[in-house]
């Protein structure tokens, strides 16, 4: 995957202009609040996923903007694409001219993996941004996965709704009935996705792992079920009662996690935070190989602000292991890239390049 040519127009405080990147690895240097990481954002967009900084479609484009129009020309088995992103108050996609149904449908043409001070948390936060991690991996290499995320999420939305009300009204009952057979429908195919995914890539970041611990720490992970998907149309009708008073759903994919061992011990528990950082950085890492393994091709990688947070070890480990393929880093300080000879230094100076 190799990105030829960009082009933003109205995108932040970006100015409009078109970028030519380097094939190997293009540096995005320069001070704090110039535009970097709203470059990184803008690339990140043609993989169909939302921002990856968690921010809504229409606060992408610029203040005082009507629209935001983003362009990308790349390469994906050899073959030349084009592909668009218009924002309004959503994003509209095209690929190849052709509008396509949601920019969601991008997915699986243009493959990158992120990595961002965000993902830093990835152990130690709450299981929403691992479920997050999972969900977005999953998406870039099966689309179809991110309709059943959607028709899932969209069933316990009618779910949480309706239970609100169950208490005055037992005719609610039935239209219980259909929601939770969609649930546990939607949701057994999506805990299948998420426990395949995990085991594909389970080898590989835990060879990842033990090179950055220097072979002395073995990585384990394992998906872990609110409630088996076997039982889950079952758990769901159980749960009524008590989803009536807190107004949720509790039993379902959206209530599941990923659990680590660090040597059998749990790493959420008793890791320290530099284990736990080194467990973000071998499963992003990893979910560059599953991309590669799968589509046979590797994703372009971003490095968004990571660099000044990892010692200078883990910044090499990163180094030598995403090199030769596009790779974006992003990065305010000159003392964060002595160690490679091979990119372009690209500046960043207000919403430009200078
Ligand atoms: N919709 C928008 N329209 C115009 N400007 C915006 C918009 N959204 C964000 N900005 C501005 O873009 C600027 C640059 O943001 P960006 O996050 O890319 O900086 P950066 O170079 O990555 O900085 P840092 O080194 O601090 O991470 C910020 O000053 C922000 O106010
Ligand atoms: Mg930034």
């Amino acid at each position: 995957m190799e990105i030829k040519k960009i082009e933003f127009k109205g995108f932040r405080n970006l100015f409009d202009f078109s970028f030519t990147p380097d094939s190997n690895i293009n540096i995005l240097m320069g001070a704090n609040a110039q535009g970097k990481t709203n470059i990184t954002e803008a690339i990140w967009l043609f993989t169909g996923a939302k921002s990856f900084r968690g921010a809504k479609d229409r606060e992408m484009v610029g203040f005082g903007k009507e629209k935001a129009e983003l362009k990308m020309n790349f390469l994906s088995q050899g073959i030349e694409r084009d592909a668009k992103i218009e924002i309004l108050n959503k994003r509209k996609a095209f690929l190849d001219e052709k509008p396509l149904k949601s920019a969601s449908h991008l997915a699986g043409n243009f493959c990158a993996i992120v990595f961002s001070p965000g993902d830093l948390g990835l152990v130690k936060d709450g299981p929403n941004v691992r479920r997050r991690f999972l969900d977005v991996a999953i998406g870039q290499l099966y689309p179809v996965y991110i309709e059943l995320l959607k028709d899932y999420t969209r069933a316990v939305a009618q779910r949480n709704k309706i239970i609100k009300d169950y208490k005055n009204n037992s005719s609610i009952s039935e239209m219980l009935d259909i929601f939770e057979a969609e649930i546990a429908e939607k949701g057994a195919k999506i805990v299948e996705y998420r426990k395949k995914y995990c085991k594909k890539t389970e080898p590989s970041t835990a060879e990842i792992y033990k090179g950055i611990s220097k072979e002395k720490e073995k990585l384990e992970f394992s998906y872990v079920s609110s409630v088996e998907a076997e039982y889950l149309a079952e758990a769901l009708y159980n749960a009524r009662k008590t989803d009536m008073f807190s107004g949720v759903t509790s039993v379902g994919p959206h209530r599941d996690d990923l659990d680590f061992k660090i040597n059998g011990i749990s790493a959420r528990s008793f890791g320290s935070q530099g284990q736990k950082r080194s467990i973000a950085l071998s499963l992003k890492l990893a979910e560059a190989k599953t991309i590669e393994d799968i589509k046979g091709e590797q994703p372009v990688a971003i490095l968004d602000d990571v660099m000044s947070e990892l010692d200078p070890e883990r910044q090499d480990y990163i180094l030598n292991h995403i090199k030769d393929r596009q790779v974006f880093i992003t990065c305010c300080d000159y003392s964060n890239i002595k160690n490679f000879e091979k990119g372009t230094v690209f500046n960043i100076e207000a919403g430009r390049i200078k």
